[in-house]
């Protein structure tokens, strides 16, 4: 890894055994990108790259020049309007009405590690060795105003971190309406775009278009990530596979509103900006003061869609996750929510403890009701302390009792929200989030705090921290049920309003910051009804996050698949719920239901009281499965195999554990089929030269499981399984490979 400076060419070169990224001061002196992609030897001079032409209808920069017009350059960070006419990556709003910005090059300096970024989250290093880390500042001397362009190379990995800060060392009031985290211009439009996408309960499925001229995007207007988008996007290649070509995967690590936006010109070259989303978006910058955008990251896989995700797993596994759980298999859970939603008493939740713990169980997780005057969900958010007509003695009492079985107790809060019949919202009716002589409308009949103000977060961490100094809490699953409207901040004067989203944000971030700071061994899961924000940002404070509601095992295996692309399997929360399943009314095998949950956090959402015999002994195998087997399904490397977005009956992927000695593939099958066709998979990731026993049955060489594939083939009618049952519709399994 290095990053050089060529001085006469005024050249950055940033470049690892995966990436050469090359960065080049204009003849107008703002920064034009030259290349990107695999690897290129270093030179002096890379000038030949920079391509110009002369084009009837173009601006030109410079008076008697027709070659140099910045409608045709490729650049780094641009802006609108001075022969540029694409969507920039910053646009500011100046006292005299004028949004023409000029920021050209001043100095560069490169450090080795990463720097932390100023309350956002980010990916970080813990050696100095691991990164290199090019800031580049320009200048707008107008303005008075400074932007440093951030770029971290990471040592080992095809993965580039960027984002900008902007400075007002000057004496006018500056508006930043646009400030992208990166902008990257690729020189052709031969791509497909492959966003994650859906709404609650059926988040980031995978859609994929080609690339067209014009813009196509997402984004986030609901003041979370959203279940509607995921700000994650991929550039492949039309003929790049899971596991061939080129594929360039954009992360933005951020909770709130984004944009994640590629905008093909009428000459087929590609400009992806990703960033706080500009719609509504106003930051004023007084003099003295700064603003750091969010970070975002760029992954380049030549090994197809598989090695993008294993880049960005590893990456957001051991250097974006945190802490005590960040590299620990997770516990077992049991969940109590659609076991009882509110309809519970101490004595009730016990009795669930026990059958969980009795079956192998680890950590019993109270969700919604236990607090306030919450016996629906008309009441209680905000008011953080022990419903005692239900909890008798309290969360400290119900935590001892838990903890008297051998279980650790985790609990359930939604610390951003307030409902309007609560202590909370009668003491402090202006810390709700709405517009002054406007209705306020409400989600699921509850209304958004103003995290945007210091008092607001500290009163919740008030509450919060008080519970977990008082009772023995080990896990936290963090909700939020509703997106912000009517935005408006009591706290914040007119002309600062376009910051409130991104205050919010902040507000939240702070929070977090402080409970992982200050409870370090607490684990925490994000959940916004599901997977509303299951978004880079809150991987940093909470290594796992609840993936959706849709706890359907057949549903589970878009929404798993998908949300594979960019979050590590020990990220993905995952559970076992009741049949029928109370989103879909479906009934699938309960061996399904788990193979699906095991490549996952793995846990139980249900009452073990209410299943059969037989069913519960089921559970206890499940349960020694997944403690034999977490450590591998959780951190090994995942291979997608089937996907289930293209094949409509059937669905693969497995892991391996780093040694390459121990395989689990999960391999589902949504109907029946009469008389079918043979199936093989083809495994990934072994070694070659192993052999390998399935099932402790038949043994094969690596090179026979990858070339030739794993015979799966069941359920023509009759016919019984290799583990001996009929096959059924819902049918899966996993098979376990052991090198011999
Ligand atoms: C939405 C979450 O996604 C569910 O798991 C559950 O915690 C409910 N909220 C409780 O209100």
């Amino acid at each position: 890894m290095q990053i050089i400076f060529h001085e006469s060419s005024r050249t950055f070169h940033l470049q690892n055994n995966d990436i050469s990224y090359i960065i080049k001061v204009l003849p107008n002196d703002q920064l034009g990108q030259l290349y990107f992609g695999r690897p290129v030897r270093d030179r002096e001079n890379f000038d030949h790259l920079l391509e110009m032409n002369h084009r009837p209808m173009t601006s030109y920069v410079f008076e008697g020049n027709k070659m140099f017009s910045l409608d045709h350059v490729k650049q780094e960070y641009p802006s609108y309007g001075t022969t540029d006419f694409r969507h920039p990556a910053v646009e500011i709003a100046q006292p005299n009405g004028s949004r023409i910005t000029n920021f050209t090059y001043h100095s560069y300096s490169i450090s080795a590690g990463k720097p932390a970024l100023d309350g956002l989250p980010a990916t970080y290093t813990e050696q100095d060795d691991e990164a290199q880390t090019l800031t580049i500042t320009l200048r707008d001397e107008l303005l008075g105003a400074d932007l440093e362009l951030s770029y971290t190379l990471f040592a080992d990995r095809a993965a580039l971190a960027r984002s900008a800060r902007f400075t007002n060392n000057g004496c006018m009031d500056l508006h930043l309406t646009t400030a992208m985290s990166l902008c990257l211009d690729l020189p052709d439009m031969n791509y497909e775009w492959l966003q994650f996408s859906g709404a609650w309960s059926r988040e980031r499925h995978l859609k994929t278009r080609r690339l067209e001229q014009g813009i196509q995007s997402v984004e986030s207007t609901r003041g979370t990530s959203s279940h509607n988008h995921n700000p994650f996007v991929v550039l492949k290649r039309p003929e790049t596979t899971e596991f061939s070509g080129e594929a360039i995967g954009f992360s933005l690590i951020y909770s709130g509103n984004f944009l994640a936006q590629a905008e093909v010109d009428t000459w087929n070259t590609t400009r992806m900006t990703m960033g706080i989303n500009p719609f509504g978006f106003d930051w004023k910058l007084a003099p003295g003061e700064a603003f750091q955008t969010p970070e975002a990251v760029i992954v380049f896989s030549t090994t197809g869609l598989n090695g993008m995700s294993q880049t960005f797993h590893k990456l957001y596994q051991k250097r974006l996750a945190r802490g005590y759980w960040r590299d620990r298999a997770r516990p077992i859970l049991i969940n109590n929510w659609e076991a009882t939603y509110f309809d519970f008493t101490e004595d009730k939740l016990v009795r669930i403890a026990e059958a969980a713990k009795n079956d192998g169980v680890e950590l019993f997780v109270l969700d919604d009701g236990w607090f306030g005057e919450r016996c629906n969900d008309f009441a209680g958010l905000g008011d953080w302390f022990a419903n005692t007509d239900r909890l008798a003695n309290g969360i400290t009492g119900l935590a001892e009792r838990i903890d008297a079985l051998g279980m650790k107790f985790g609990l359930w809060f939604e610390p951003e929200m307030v409902n309007k019949d609560s202590d909370l919202y009668r003491a402090h009716p202006d810390w709700m989030i709405c517009t002054p002589n406007r209705r306020a409308s409400h989600g699921r009949n509850q209304f958004v705090l103003d995290y945007s103000r210091k008092e607001v977060v500290d009163y919740i961490y008030g509450m919060m921290s008080k519970i977990l100094s008082e009772a023995k809490v080990s896990y936290i699953k963090w909700d939020m049920n509703r997106c912000i409207t009517e935005a408006y901040s009591a706290s914040l004067p007119a002309d600062r309003q376009g910051e409130l989203f991104h205050r919010y944000i902040l507000g939240v971030y702070d929070l977090y910051d402080r409970l992982t700071t200050n409870f370090p061994h607490v684990l925490f899961e994000s959940c916004a009804s599901g997977g509303g924000r299951f978004d880079p940002g809150l991987l940093y404070y909470a290594p796992q996050g609840w993936a959706s509601d849709d706890s359907d095992a057949i549903e589970r295996i878009k929404i798993q698949y998908g949300t594979s692309m960019c979050y590590p399997i020990s990220s993905i929360g995952a559970h076992v719920s009741v049949v029928p399943n109370h989103q879909v009314f479906r009934v699938t095998p309960i061996e399904t239901r788990a193979n699906v949950a095991h490549f996952g956090t793995f846990g139980y959402e249900l009452d073990l009281n209410k299943l059969t015999e037989e069913e519960r002994e089921k559970v206890r195998e499940q349960i020694r499965f997944m403690k034999q087997y977490r450590e591998v399904l959780q951190f090994g490397t995942f291979y997608r195999l089937i996907s289930p977005f293209e094949n409509s009956n059937f669905a693969s992927w497995m892991v391996v554990s780093e040694d390459q000695k121990t395989a689990l593939v999960g391999y589902y099958k949504i109907l029946n089929e009469v008389n079918g066709p043979y199936h093989r998979v083809k495994l990934c990731g072994l070694n070659p030269e192993f052999s390998y026993c399935v099932d402790g049955e038949s043994v094969h060489y690596g090179d026979e499981l990858m070339h030739i594939g794993l015979l799966t083939t069941d359920g023509a009618a009759g016919e019984l399984t290799p583990d001996k049952r009929k096959s059924t519709d819902f049918d899966s399994r996993i098979f376990v490979l052991h090198a011999e």
